[in-house]
């Protein structure tokens, strides 16, 4: 299994699964593993938080159930991510995110990010926060930035969140940035959304080293060779 606590010496590369043949669910994920993915992507959308309703546990259960090896890199875009915290442990993920806009710092009333992470960590997975395009780096800062050194990972999208396909949105690249500058050794930088051999290069060089693909993977036609083209450009 593989362990994200330690800086990889390259680049790890996740193959979101949003883009992959649910009709064929497993068979494409072991193929994006075999042909050289590092850990699948799977995204949680509930089309409150997100406009899309994507998938849930027990799609995830189904994915472990084949892929008993496989590093499970949950993203849950969904207004009350504490409902469900235990149900994605049990089914078999390794990483719970989070998005810092349904937390109380940026919504009244809204999730208590120490209290969530502390569960998180309880039901024996890594804990992980994410951020918006449009949200700031203050918002980085106050919502996220107290809680890094408890964090396995800050995933920054360069989307908005909803679904593959988008183009990618160059300005977030500061709050990567910022996140380089912040972070310590044990917390992996993930940036989501709009990642081909254009626009990696610059997402590599602000600090991510943990980097989503879906389009670029699922979508071509020899996925091995896009694999390949997703590492030169990730150098
Ligand atoms: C967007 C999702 C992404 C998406 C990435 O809401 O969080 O993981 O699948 O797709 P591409 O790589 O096509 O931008
Ligand atoms: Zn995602």
């Amino acid at each position: 299994m593989l362990d994200i606590t330690h800086p990889p010496t390259r680049p790890l590369l996740a193959a979101s699964i949003l883009s992959a043949d649910f009709g064929a669910m497993a068979e494409d994920c072991k193929d994006a593993i075999n042909k050289g993915a590092d850990l699948l992507h799977v995204d949680i959308m509930d089309g409150h938080f997100a406009p899309n309703l994507t998938m849930g546990a027990d799609m995830l259960r189904g994915v472990r159930r084949h892929l008993p090896d496989a590093f499970l890199d949950v993203h849950l875009m969904v207004e009350r991510p504490g409902d469900y915290v235990e149900s994605f442990a049990r089914a078999g993920a390794n990483l719970f995110s989070f998005h810092v806009e349904v937390c109380e710092s940026m919504r009244p009333g809204g999730e208590d990010p120490g209290e969530l992470i502390k569960r998180i960590r309880d039901a024996g997975m890594h804990p992980g926060m994410v951020i918006n395009p449009p949200s700031t780096i203050q918002h980085l800062e106050q919502g996220i930035g107290p809680y890094l050194d408890n964090l396995a990972l800050v995933l920054v999208m360069s989307v908005n969140p909803g679904f593959s396909g988008q183009k990618f949105m160059p300005e977030v690249l500061d709050k990567a940035r910022w996140l380089k500058e912040h972070v310590g050794p044990g917390t992996r930088i993930e940036m989501d959304g709009g990642l081909n051999t254009d626009t990696l290069p610059s997402a590599v060089a602000a600090g991510v080293d943990v980097t989503v693909t879906a389009t670029a993977l699922f979508g071509e036609p020899d996925r091995a060779q896009a694999i390949k083209n997703i590492r030169v450009a990730s150098i």
